[in-house]
């Protein structure tokens, strides 16, 4: 009797001093890992990227060409080599976007000076030399061990255009488009294992309806061939999906198109105000009502992957249709002073968490999320990069998707999160997202968000099915909602090593600070 009075006083002080240990409102988060049991593979093609023909994305972003004063490799870029090499980036989205559906192949091959030149009608009406064509993007994609996703042209295309691009790109028979390719220099074909057939069909792409546009995947799918054969020469064919909530599209789609594809497209943008006419917010004048407001839209991701997946479920209960999210991430007023079809912005602390937020995400839906394609690598919407001729500098989304790339092709291991609300007015979300998995190799990670700027948060993390004795990691934090790197200040947000986590018998606990991105390896 006297031990049992003595073991709860013990335990009630000891819970006494935990609290107060805590800052003020810090309410904590709990989280149950159980490493016992294993969920699907996240696939790694979900940490993909998206290069179109828009703005200083592909002129400037990547290609400067081989007599540009910018160090460069047969006209890519050094430094944006070196930094994509570093993200193990494992698909490229190419040559749009809206831009594809206007994209004449044709154009972009054989000597750069003889090559035709078109107006960019979708972005700035600017006039592209199409000096960077097929042999440039997937020469690209060799040189870094990228695999190309190619989109194809079914707004303003043809069928036979279509079949003669993937003819000329992967054939390796003596055929009229293998030796036209043989002759601009390029013996053995290139490795393509993802095409699009079309983009937002239903919009730029056509404006087409969902039966329309399903018809016309199951002519194109006809025409467009594997050349190689056997599972090495395999083409995966991505439909265009549904904008956003367009249910209705994924149930024809699913419907009328089925098992045909490989993958089924879904595009959506956060944007701070939510509106699309309007101003769409700053990318780095904003105040804490559009922190919130961002963090919130960009968590409607989860109701789309949801939803969109119940309806797949329906019809291919086997999950071999990927949902494959090949535009995402944020959109904001342009930077002021550029041009505003070019969709160039800053990406700040704020982007980081959205980074964060989607990835973790597609990973909880890791069975039917096999591809995603976040808007886009360099000088577009959500960069990961972004150059001033000479100068080039990562952002904070580069920084989350470096750190998480220890989550690629790993197994996701399922958690039970119970976080503290963060509020902003009568609106909430949940303060902390997290994410583990466990890679080839059997360490096991675990990733965390801290959407609230105001508040850290203490996470305890009950770990069964494994023992810890340690954890290390990385923290991306920032001072302000708004840091962001600058040219002259490129590090103002970049990793540090992240020394606060301890286990005690089979928990892990640590501080995450207030708007922060952690990835934790246990040891
Ligand atoms: O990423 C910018 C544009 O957004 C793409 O070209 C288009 O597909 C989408 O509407």
């Amino acid at each position: 009797m006297k031990s049992t009075l003595l073991r709860s006083i013990g335990i009630l002080a000891a819970c006494l001093l935990a609290a107060a240990a805590l800052p003020a409102a810090d309410q904590g988060a709990t989280l149950t890992l159980d490493a016992s049991k294993s969920g699907p593979v996240i696939n790694k093609n979900i940490y993909g990227h998206f290069s179109e023909h828009l703005g200083r994305c592909i002129y400037e972003g990547i290609w400067v060409g081989e007599d540009s004063p910018i160090p460069n490799t047969k006209g890519y870029r050094n430094d944006v080599i070196a930094a994509l090499r570093a993200l193990k980036v494992p698909q490229l989205r190419w040559p749009g976007g809206c831009f594809a559906d206007e994209y004449h192949w044709r154009d972009g091959i054989g000597p750069r000076e003889k090559r035709p030149s078109m107006i960019n009608t979708h972005w700035g009406g600017v006039v592209e030399n199409n000096h960077f064509g097929t042999h440039e993007f997937l020469d690209f994609c060799e040189l870094l061990g990228i695999a190309p996703y190619v989109c194809l042209n079914v707004g303003s295309g043809t069928v036979q255009e279509a079949m003669e691009w993937v003819e000329y790109m992967t054939s390796d028979a003596q055929s009229p488009m293998a030796n036209l390719r043989r002759a601009h220099g390029r013996d053995k074909p290139w490795k393509v294992p993802y095409l699009a057939i079309g983009n937002e069909s239903w919009g730029c792409g056509g404006n087409m309806t969902a039966s329309f546009y399903a018809d016309n995947f199951r002519r194109y799918n006809t025409f467009v061939k594997n050349y190689i054969p056997g599972p090495a020469g395999r083409i995966a064919r991505i439909a265009c999906g549904p904008n956003e909530g367009n249910y209705e599209w994924t149930e024809t789609l699913m419907k009328d198109v089925g098992n045909r594809m490989n993958g089924l497209a879904l595009h959506y943008y956060t944007l701070p105000t939510g509106n699309w006419r309007g101003s769409k917010g700053s990318s780095t004048n904003f105040a804490e009502d559009q922190w919130f407001s961002t963090l919130q839209r960009t968590l409607k991701m989860e109701e789309l992957v949801t939803k969109h997946s119940e309806i797949m479920d329906r019809y291919d209960p086997q999950k071999r249709v990927g949902l494959v999210v090949d535009e995402w991430g944020t959109w904001y007023d342009v930077e002021p002073g550029t041009n505003g079809g070019f969709l160039y912005q800053q990406s700040t602390m704020r982007d980081a968490l959205v980074a964060a937020l989607n990835l973790h995400i597609f990973h909880a839906h890791a069975d039917r999320v096999t591809m995603a394609n976040i808007a886009q690598i360099i000088n577009v919407l959500q960069s990961v990069i972004l150059t001033d001729k000479e100068k080039m500098l990562v952002t904070p989304t580069y920084h989350v998707m470096e750190m998480f790339n220890v989550h690629q092709g790993a197994t996701s291991l399922p958690v039970a999160l119970t976080s503290p609300d963060y509020a902003v007015g009568e609106s909430k979300i949940p303060a902390v997202s997290a994410s583990a998995s466990r890679d080839a190799a059997g360490k096991i990670h675990l990733s965390f968000a801290n959407c609230d700027p105001n508040q850290p948060v203490t996470v305890a993390c009950r770990l069964t099915g494994v023992t810890a004795k340690s954890a290390t990691g990385r923290v991306l934090t920032a001072p302000a909602m708004n840091t962001h790197n600058t040219f002259s200040a490129p590090d103002a947000v970049k990793p540090a090593a992240f020394t606060g986590a301890t286990v005690a018998d089979d928990t892990l606990t640590f501080v995450l600070p207030s708007k922060s991105v952690v990835i934790l390896e246990l040891n």
